[in-house]
């Protein structure tokens, strides 16, 4: 489902003495089935943005339309809305509160008026997306460790089936077995169901490694928009908004200065790794004939 977003402005408390424009001009348009990254320093809007997605906040001006619903409109369903595009949270599993976890997941699905059945079919088929074991089912959401709780509210948001997937920073706070397992089932997700989904991280690796387009936030506004290599070239744009290219971006730069040829647009590990062992053969090879 594609995402249109025109003339977006945002004001928080418009008239008081803490009025704060936090989204300024905002022109975007995410095609169907796009996986789109966006990052921006802390209070560069990205939480805003996201949450005028699915009417839980009105532009101060401006019109989004989503699919074929412009959602900026009086009367516009909102219901159905929220059906087609999910919103995970930031620290979602703040949000649990049934006593089971299947409770829990099968919530947004029967405010749908499913059968029970159909719930049953997609709480089990959410579960499993998340990683979660059936065994779980009939337990508390609050035996769980932190990670496997914001499983838990993930795969509340996925069994309503949503065309448009939005999490708001899904990793963040967890250790890095657990960032790496959501960001995994996150990218099968999205080849599977060939949803949208946009996905907000501050973390460049993170979003380095999952999408296939880079939108960077400052102060409000969109400050680049681009493939990731296109985004990590501009390391000097970066860092004046606060924020860094990815880590072996800069080690595959240090390499380069140092006179070794190497591609500047590798951005992360596994590339990193394959290209460098591909050279690294290839000389042996050479040296190998030359003696
Ligand atoms: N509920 C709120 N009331 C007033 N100001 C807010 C509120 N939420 C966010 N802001 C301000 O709006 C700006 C954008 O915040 P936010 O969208 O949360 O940024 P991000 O998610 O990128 O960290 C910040 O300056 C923040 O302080
Ligand atoms: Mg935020």
């Amino acid at each position: 489902m594609a995402i249109e977003i025109q003339g977006l402005n945002y004001v928080y408390m418009e008239g008081s003495p803490f009025e704060k424009h936090a989204l300024k001009d905002v022109n975007l348009t995410i095609g169907d089935g796009e996986f789109v990254g966006i990052i921006g320093h802390t209070g560069s809007g990205k939480s805003t943005l996201i949450q005028h997605l699915n009417g839980l906040l009105q532009p101060s001006s401006g019109t989004i339309k989503i699919g074929d619903m412009v959602i900026t409109e009086k009367g516009a369903d909102m219901k159905k809305l929220r059906q087609k595009v999910g919103l995970v949270f930031q620290y979602p599993e703040h949000q649990l509160f049934e006593e089971t976890i299947y409770k829990d997941i099968s919530y947004g699905p029967k405010n749908m008026g499913l059968s029970q059945d159909e719930i049953d079919e997609r709480v089990r088929e959410a579960m499993n997306y998340v990683g979660l074991s059936e065994k779980y089912m009939n337990r508390s959401p609050f035996e769980l460790s932190g990670g496997q709780k914001r499983r838990v509210a993930i795969a509340g948001v996925l069994a309503m089936r949503p065309d448009v997937l939005i999490l708001d920073e899904p990793a963040a706070g967890l250790d890095p077995a657990g960032r790496e397992e959501i960001l995994t089932q996150i990218r099968a997700l999205y080849l599977e169901r060939k949803m949208t989904v946009l996905f907000v991280s501050h973390s460049m690796e993170d979003v380095a490694r999952a999408a296939g387009r880079i939108i960077v936030m400052n102060q409000g506004s969109v400050a680049l928009d681009g493939k990731p290599a296109e985004i990590f070239s501009q390391a000097e744009a970066l860092r004046s908004m606060g924020l860094d290219v990815p880590q072996i971006t800069r080690l595959i730069d240090e390499l380069r200065r140092r006179g070794i040829s190497l591609d500047s647009s590798i951005y992360t590990i596994e590339k990193a790794k394959a290209t460098i062992q591909m050279m690294l053969a290839n000389k042996m090879n050479r040296e190998g004939k030359e003696c």
